[in-house]
C-alpha cells in the first residue's frame, strides 16, 4: 500500500517524537510491504517564524491533500515565548484549531490504559489500581467553547471578557453516535459527561444522547456530572469504558486520565471525520522545558501511528504489531525518564533510555 502521510512536526519536542514515529512507520513499511511517502507541514510557532501565521492555507490544503497527518505538537512556553505576546487568532494553539475545523475532525479518540508493567509509575495506590484499567475518551472536538464567539471589552468601566458554549443537536448527535459504535467493540458501557445540573448545553446533550442510545440497546448508558467524574477518574479508573464529553470537559478529562495511566507521554490520539482521514497526535503538549534535550517519551506518538494504521489505511495486522512492540519493550524494562518507578529500589530493575534508542528499541521488536 502506498501512504501518503503529511507531517506537522510542530514546536518544543514535536520534531523529536515525530522522527520516533516515523522510523517505526519505516520499519512496517519494509516489514508488510507499503511505503510512507511524507510531506511536511508547518503549523504552530514554528509555522509563526516562518511565515507569520500558525497555519496558512497552503499547509490547510497540504493536509487535505494527504491520506492521514501526523503530528507532534505545538506551542511553546506561555510566560516566555514570544508567541504568547501575538493576538490570539495568531499564537500556535490557534493552528491547531483552525485545522481541525477546517478538516471537520470532530471526534478525537483519547485511549488510556494502564501497561501491567507501568503501575509503579501510576500514581495511584495499589488497592486503587487493582488489575488496571482501559477506557477510551470520546471527545467531541470542533464545537463548545473553543470555537464560540468570544470578545474582551470594558462593559460599565470594567474589562469584562466573554467565552461562549454553543452545540446544536447535530453536532451532538454525530459525536454520540461514534461514542456507542465504539463502546460495541468494547465493553459496551457509555458514561456520559456533562454538567447538567448548571449548563443547558450539557442538558441538550444529555437529551440527544439519549435518543442516540435507543439506537444501542445492548450498550449501557450512565451519565455523570464532570466535576464527579474528575474525583471518579481517581477513585475508580476501572469503572470507565467509552468516556463521551464535550470539547473543553475531554481536554481536561483526557490529561488527568493519562497521568492516571502513569504519564501523558504514553497517551495516542485520533481526531476523524466522515471520511477515513484522520489526523494523529500524542495528547500531550510540546514540554518546551525538556525539548532538544532527547529525552521525551516518543510512545505516544508511536502509539499515535499505529492508530493512523488502523483507522485511516485499515493495516489492522500493522497497527497490532506496533502496539506489540511497545508493550514487548516494557516487559524488557526499558522506560524514558517520565515513566521511571518513583520508588530507587524498582529503578534499580529498568534501565532509562532517550528518545532516540527507544524508537530504535520499539522497532527492533517490530
Ligand atoms: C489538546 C491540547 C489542545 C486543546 C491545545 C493545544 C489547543 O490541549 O489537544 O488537548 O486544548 O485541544
Ligand atoms: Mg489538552
Amino acid at each position: 500500500m502506498e501512504c501518503h502521510v503529511g507531517v506537522i512536526k510542530g514546536d518544543g519536542i514535536g520534531p523529536e517524537i515525530v522522527a520516533e514515529a516515523k522510523k517505526v512507520l519505516d520499519k512496517i513499511g519494509g516489514k508488510y510491504g507499503h511505503t510512507f511517502r511524507y510531506e511536511e507541514i508547518l503549523m504552530g510557532g514554528c509555522s509563526i517564524d516562518a511565515t507569520g501565521v500558525p497555519l496558512t492555507d497552503e499547509a490547510i490544503a497540504a493536509a487535505k491533500a494527504s491520506d492521514a497527518v501526523l503530528m507532534g505538537s505545538i506551542g511553546g512556553n506561555t510566560t516566555t515565548s514570544p508567541w504568547y505576546k501575538l493576538a490570539p487568532e495568531l499564537r500556535p494553539e490557534a493552528g491547531l484549531l483552525k485545522l481541525r475545523k477546517s478538516l471537520n475532525l470532530f471526534a478525537n479518540l483519547r485511549p488510556a490504559y494502564l501497561y501491567e508493567e507501568l503501575k509503579e509509575a501510576c500514581p495511584l495506590r495499589e488497592d486503587i489500581i487493582g488489575d488496571g484499567f482501559d477506557m477510551m475518551i470520546m471527545r467531541e472536538l470542533t464545537g463548545g467553547l473553543y470555537f464560540g464567539a468570544r470578545e474582551t471589552k470594558e462593559v460599565d468601566g470594567a474589562m469584562t471578557a466573554v467565552d461562549t458554549l454553543t452545540y446544536n443537536e447535530h453536532e451532538i448527535r454525530r459525536i454520540a453516535r461514534r461514542g456507542f459504535d465504539i463502546a460495541m467493540k468494547r465493553k459496551k458501557k457509555v458514561t456520559s459527561v456533562d454538567k447538567a445540573n448548571v449548563l443547558d448545553s450539557s442538558r441538550l446533550w444529555r437529551k440527544i444522547v439519549e435518543e442516540v442510545a435507543k439506537d444501542y440497546p445492548q450498550v449501557v448508558l450512565e451519565h455523570m456530572l464532570v466535576d464527579n467524574c474528575a474525583m471518579q477518574l481517581v477513585k475508580n479508573p476501572a469503572q470507565f469504558d467509552v468516556i463521551l464529553t464535550e470539547n473543553m470537559f475531554g481536554d481536561i478529562l483526557s490529561d488527568e486520565a493519562s497521568m492516571v495511566t502513569g504519564s501523558i507521554g504514553m497517551l495516542s490520539s485520533a481526531s476523524l471525520n466522515d471520511t477515513k482521514f484522520g489526523l494523529y497526535e500524542p495528547s500531550g503538549g510540546s514540554a518546551p522545558d525538556i525539548a532538544g534535550q532527547g529525552i521525551a517519551n516518543p510512545i505516544a506518538t508511536i502509539l499515535s501511528a499505529a492508530m493512523m494504521l488502523r483507522y485511516t489505511f485499515d493495516l489492522d495486522k500493522e497497527a497490532d504489531a506496533v502496539e506489540q512492540a511497545v508493550r514487548q519493550v516494557l516487559k524488557d524494562g526499558y522506560r524514558t525518564i517520565d515513566i521511571m518507578p518513583q520508588e530507587e529500589e524498582k529503578r534499580l530493575t529498568v534501565k532509562q533510555v532517550g528518545t532516540g534508542e527507544m524508537g530504535d528499541l520499539i522497532c527492533a521488536r517490530i
